[in-house]
């Protein structure tokens, strides 16, 4: 039994670093008017390379932190940490607040619309490693062949450079695995990744689909609250963009995962 939320209460979103911006954008383009707590543990980062039971520390403590500022939901923008540790966080404060991940909605959407096709994804060793989206996959017996590549050090470089050409190597690199090949589309599994479509796209000779879930996980999101009638109507909307670490570089590239100018504070959960 949920406490009694208003819709008033803010939306708290974390992922790793800025790269779940990617997602905050997605939700503030289907729910203007939604206060929003932001929390990217930059100090942490990448969670790609953590052992799960890390993740799972700095979940569960980012997820205490964000029901003190009294967020009625909580979306984890993080494949790594919704893979490592949805289950635990949920079980830990789903009675105070709705959590969310950015699987669930994905596993959806590749039920409804890419029924017997082949998809390739990419993400980190942590969600590759987790097996979770084959899992969900079997799970419903869906008919998609799935193959996944550990794209290791791209959330990592993407945060450092943004959407520079020193990518390009990489994705060279990653991108020619056997696995990712003879694909008719390509899942991006990690919140970084949607910044740099454009270069994924160029690297396939023949034309392939970007599966980028921002959007989708943004609709899940505004659906909960609807059917929790928790969906805020009216007034301005409160941002706030907390990191763990802040750096010049965090807040120079800010911009390019949330598409705006925005201000990042620091936020020491860990000090
Ligand atoms: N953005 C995160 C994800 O979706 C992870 C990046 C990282 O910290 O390794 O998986």
């Amino acid at each position: 039994m949920k406490p009694n939320h208003s819709p008033s209460q803010p939306i708290g979103i974390f992922d790793s670093g800025i790269g779940g911006l990617t997602v905050a954008h997605a939700l503030v383009k289907y729910l203007p008017k939604e206060n929003i707590i932001y929390f990217g543990d930059t100090a942490h980062l990448p969670y790609g390379d953590k052992s799960t039971a890390a993740i799972q520390a700095y979940a569960v403590k980012i997820a205490h932190m964000l029901l003190q500022q009294e967020c009625k939901l909580i979306l984890i923008a993080c494949n790594s940490a919704s893979a490592a540790a949805y289950e635990l966080v949920k079980e830990y404060i789903g009675s105070k607040a709705i959590v969310m991940n950015v699987i669930d909605p994905t596993i959806r959407l590749l039920k409804d619309k890419y029924t017997a096709k082949r998809i390739g994804l990419i993400g980190t060793r942590q969600t590759v490693n987790s097996h979770i989206y084959k899992k969900k996959i079997d799970d419903l017996n869906l008919d998609i062949q799935l193959s996944s590549y550990a794209t290791n050090l791209l959330a990592a470089a993407i945060e450092e450079f943004g959407n520079h050409h020193v990518i390009d190597s990489l994705l060279e690199v990653y991108l020619a695995h056997p696995d990712l090949q003879n694909i008719d589309a390509l899942l991006l599994a990690c919140t970084h990744y949607p910044v740099i479509k454009e270069r994924i796209l160029e690297h396939y000779k023949k034309p392939i689909e970007i599966i980028d879930s921002s959007e989708i996980v943004a609709q899940a999101v505004k659906k909960q609250l609807e059917k929790n009638n928790l969906l805020n109507a009216n007034g301005t909307s409160i941002k706030h963009f907390y990191v763990s670490d802040y750096t010049e570089s965090f807040a120079a590239n800010a911009k390019l995962f949330f598409g705006e100018d925005i201000t990042l504070e620091h936020y020491p959960l860990w000090d």
